[in-house]
């Protein structure tokens, strides 16, 4: 497979972005695109590309504003692939779980996993990785607490990390939308796999609901500067241009 991978990790923040691509058609996603768009485009450049071809974000971000809007725009795409869950007021191509999308013969397939957002979903690419978003983190998981009920959303992703992703293949390589810099996160390595989380993270540990969101709301850190503000601008009910 011809697959193109990058990471484009911003070093303040730990936020990752993600260029996948086929070499065999040109063919190019940006997924979880942060504001600097020109940054990204240039990235793409570098790898041989074009034009991009499709901008995907995994959930609605509350930490950072996302390019996604930008790109889509810049490249005169019909939307940003998002989870069907979504209330985003800009054009989305909503994604149901399982659903498959191809660049040449590079395979994604989407799986809904919602938790640390209610539309959260990570990306299988082919069957060597796995995209977790701010689902499962190296190290530790999203937090919870940033929009909708607490106890909720730590039973749904409970949900979603036993019941979907830690089923997934030992060998599967892990790559989170933070590295570095999210909640009892010591660990600077840009990738992990299923395997190591599934043997090292605290926050796989509890055996049971009750328990996780015990984890889950322990020691929470302060919640990100003006988050409110940053979902309401990510679900397009105010212009990213007046940033
Ligand atoms: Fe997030």
């Amino acid at each position: 497979m011809a697959m193109v991978f990058k990471q484009i990790i911003r070093v303040d923040s730990g936020c990752v972005t993600y260029i996948i691509g086929s070499k065999e058609t040109g063919e190019c996603a940006i997924v979880d695109p942060l504001l600097d768009v020109d940054l990204i485009v240039n990235e793409t450049m570098k790898e041989g590309f074009t034009e991009i071809t499709r901008v995907i974000d995994t959930h609605t971000h509350a930490d950072h504003i996302s390019g996604a809007r930008n790109l889509a725009k810049m490249f005169n795409l019909p939307g940003v692939y998002m989870h069907t869950n979504s209330d985003s007021k800009f054009k989305t191509i909503p994604v149901q779980d399982g659903e498959a999308l191809e660049l040449g013969d590079v395979k994604l397939r989407f799986i809904c996993t919602p938790g640390h957002t209610c539309d959260h979903m990570c990306i299988l690419l082919g069957d060597s990785k796995v995209l977790t978003g701010d689902t499962l983190l190296i190290g530790d998981v999203g937090r919870i607490d940033l929009g909708g009920d607490p106890r909720e959303n730590s039973d749904r992703l409970y949900d979603s990390l036993h019941g979907k992703l830690l089923r997934l293949e030992d060998n599967l390589e892990l790559f989170p939308t933070h590295v570095g810099a999210a909640q009892h996160l010591a660990n600077t390595n840009a990738s992990s796999t299923i395997g190591k989380e599934k043997a090292n993270n605290p926050a796989l540990k509890p055996k049971s609901k009750d328990e996780f969101f015990k984890y889950m709301t322990e020691d929470w850190p302060p919640k990100p500067t003006d988050y409110q503000n940053i979902i309401r601008l990510n679900r397009g009910e105010a212009s990213v241009a007046v940033i």
